[in-house]
């Protein structure tokens, strides 16, 4: 057996130990059967952590192959090289075991809900119902679809474009489980679901994409040193990533520090804690030593070093899933059904004092917000030591929809828009056309192209190249179409409200966060076709850009009208459910909801005006100094002007004769 295979097992085996002395730890491997109780007896205790365990280490060798694969090593003008061609067709084995992994996840999950072995539930009543009635199941189940869609689609991609698509859709099959997880044991489960999620995702892109630059180590595989080194960049944010999102994950489940130390749950995570720290001294160790040895030709420091930390990880892995087994420290929250829902009590009667002082915390778009405003400060200060100009104007304007993103997103607004449909009318407005606008006119990809270094070997892609390559895709030919990105803008708003999809998207918490994504990139989309300042596919004439925006505004008033005539109350699952006892009714919500959305669209019609009506004239100006320039160079002089000045002389000639002179 290779030493990689050797190395491998090893992993594996450290995993699975490490679950075992968490489940025993924290109290889960023996726990006491109480008679008249439904046990589902020990298969189903140790089969479902081992084929979560299974699902978790599956996922991320699928993440981290794929990554290996697309972005790691170098690839010759988009076609993959033997190596990263070998790991996307493992990639297609580790998604089939992903697959096969998470449908016993939820087979052992039905046994463990309905305390039944696992002979008794494989009748086709508990397992179906519990995969698609139920939303863990649902999770598991898209899970399984996703995973067997990357096992397929990788046997036959050989391009890094086609590898990165599979990562993407990688990285989002580990999804569904944590956000759709519903952790009503938990003081705050919305931020318990967004920082489970961040935590997998960061998780995933470090531990996975270690794994398998440690095994391209021990197998002597080409180009170590530049996966290796592209790796590192990416290792640093995703560590701070699984700190953040670890800590916070810690927040949203323990109410006092004390917990850490008195239950088990707290020493299990203080356990992971250690690990990370550890994990972090090896990550400084290799930017210290190991990676410089390994740029100078010596892998062996490197290999080494890499095959230890993967098993520390692998094995932190084991004991997370045994902490997700662990019930964390019991804490009294409100009973009611508002609390149920919205993950906060009922806020008081709304006043602006309120909307200013009550904010929410949101992890996701907090994470959002921060990201686009680090990557933008990153770009400007890069450009800035390196002596170019970055215009000020675009940089106020980035951080102006920043800000508005924060406002929309984390103040009391995010509370209230939960609870009041107009005060989400009004979230809604700003995420869909403020933001977007302010963000589109802070240029972000000529910024990246002009900040970004081009790649260091002749035809291979990194980020820059990668962002050109998005750029002149046929996906961004046809999704910034004008026609395609105004029906994308008005027509998913009509999909939305009038569907059952409102109702979906207020109860999930995956469902508010796909719906504020898609206000923010819906809008993002049609602001950058019209008044974008970036390079683009279809970039239309200023008279267009006018006549798409007049063309869309009616429809939003329309839309507006037909709110406030709607006589029923939308989204009764979620309204009705909350039980507010102040303010308006429902129904005069929808009407304010209405009028807020006729409303509203005066402003970004002015500033969408004002925008074109500034680049339109700057444009002309570029045009005639180019037009100048060009005269001035060729001496020929302007023909337009001469033709014009030609057409002068004629009249005053004309003049002179009718003047009899
Ligand atoms: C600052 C350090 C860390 C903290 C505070 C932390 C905390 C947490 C918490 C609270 C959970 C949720 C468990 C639950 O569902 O109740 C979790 C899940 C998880 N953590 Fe961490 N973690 C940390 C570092 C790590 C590291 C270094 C790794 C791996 C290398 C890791 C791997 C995981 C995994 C895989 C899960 C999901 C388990 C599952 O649901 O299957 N964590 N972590």
């Amino acid at each position: 057996m290779s030493r990689a295979a050797r190395v491998a097992l090893a992993g594996l085996a450290a995993a699975v130990v490490a679950l075992v002395i968490g489940m025993i730890w924290g109290g889960r491997a023996f726990p006491r059967i109480i008679p008249g109780l439904p046990d589902a007896g020990v298969v189903v205790r140790w089969g479902l952590p081992v084929s979560k365990l299974a699902m978790d280490v599956a996922g991320l060798a699928t993440v981290g192959l794929l990554l290996m694969a697309a972005l790691l090593l170098p690839n010759d003008k988009g076609v993959l090289g033997k190596p990263a061609a070998e790991y996307v067709r493992a990639a297609s084995w580790s998604a089939l075991a992903w697959a096969g992994a998470a449908f016993l996840s939820i087979v052992f999950t039905t046994a463990d809900a309905w305390g039944r072995t696992v002979p008794q539930i494989l009748n086709r009543e508990y397992l179906i119902g519990q995969a698609t009635d139920t939303t863990q199941g649902v999770a598991l189940t898209l899970v399984v679809l996703f995973s067997v869609a990357i096992a397929l689609f990788s046997r036959g991609a050989i391009t890094a474009g086609a590898a990165a698509g599979l990562l993407a859709f990688a990285l989002v099959t580990l999804l569904p489980p944590p956000l759709t997880g519903h952790l009503s044991s938990s003081p705050n489960h919305d931020l318990a679901t967004s920082s489970l999620s961040l935590h997998l995702l960061s998780i995933a892109l470090w531990v996975g994409g270690l794994a398998v630059l440690a095994l391209h180590a021990l197998r002597k595989q080409p180009q170590l040193e530049v996966a290796a080194a592209r790796f590192s960049t990416m290792a640093l944010v995703c560590y701070a990533g699984v700190g953040l999102s670890g800590v916070f994950s810690l927040v949203a489940r323990l109410t006092a520090v004390s917990d850490l130390w008195t239950s088990q749950y707290g020493m299990l995570v203080v356990a992971k804690i250690v690990a990370f720290v550890l994990l972090g001294y090896v990550g400084w160790w290799h930017r210290q030593r190991t990676l410089a040895d390994l740029q100078a030709g010596k892998p062996r420091a490197f290999t080494r070093l890499a095959g230890g930390e993967m098993l520390l990880m692998l094995a932190t892995v084991g004991l997370a899933v045994a902490l997700a087994r662990t019930p964390p420290p019991q804490f009294t929250v409100p009973g009611d059904r508002a609390y149920d829902l919205l993950g906060f009590p009922m806020p008081p009667p709304i006043t602006l004092g309120n909307v200013l002082s009550m904010w929410w915390f949101d992890l996701f778009f907090a994470a959002v917000a921060a990201a686009l405003a680090g990557l933008y400060a990153a770009g400007v200060w890069r450009l800035w030591r390196r002596g170019d100009k970055w215009p000020v104007g675009r940089t106020v304007s980035w951080f102006i929809g920043v800000l508005v993103l924060v406002l929309a997103t984390q103040s009391g607004l995010a509370r209230y828009a939960k609870v009041l449909f107009d005060v989400h009318m009004i979230e809604h407005m700003m995420l869909s056309m403020i933001v977007p606008i302010f963000l589109v006119l802070g240029g972000p990809v000529t910024l990246a192209l002009r900040a970004l270094k081009p790649a260091a070997r002749r035809g291979d892609r990194g980020p820059r190249e990668w962002i050109t390559t998005i750029l002149h895709s046929r996906f961004s030919k046809v999704i910034t179409h004008p026609a395609i990105a105004t029906a994308i803008f008005v027509g998913s708003t009509y999909v939305l409200y009038f569907t059952p999809l409102f109702e979906k998207a207020m109860v999930e918490h995956l469902g508010h966060i796909v719906m504020t994504s898609h206000f923010l990139l819906s809008g993002c989309l049609f602001f950058w076709v019209i008044i974008g300042v970036d390079p683009g596919p279809n970039r239309l004439p200023y008279v267009g850009r006018l006549l798409m925006l007049f063309v869309t505004m009616p429809f939003h008033a329309f839309f507006g009208v037909a709110l406030m005539m709607t006589g029923t109350v939308m989204a009764p699952g979620w309204y009705e459910q909350l039980g507010r006892t102040w303010g308006p009714s429902l129904v005069q919500t929808q009407i304010d909801g209405g009028a807020i959305a006729w409303g509203f669209g005066e402003i970004p019609t002015l500033l969408v005006l004002l925008a074109i009506a500034m680049q339109w004239y700057r444009d002309d100006e570029r045009q005639a100094r180019r037009a100048d320039r060009k005269a001035a160079r060729s001496g020929a002089g302007d023909p337009e002007l001469d033709s014009y000045n030609a057409y002068l002389a004629r009249l005053n000639r004309k003049d002179k004769v009718d003047k009899g002179e």
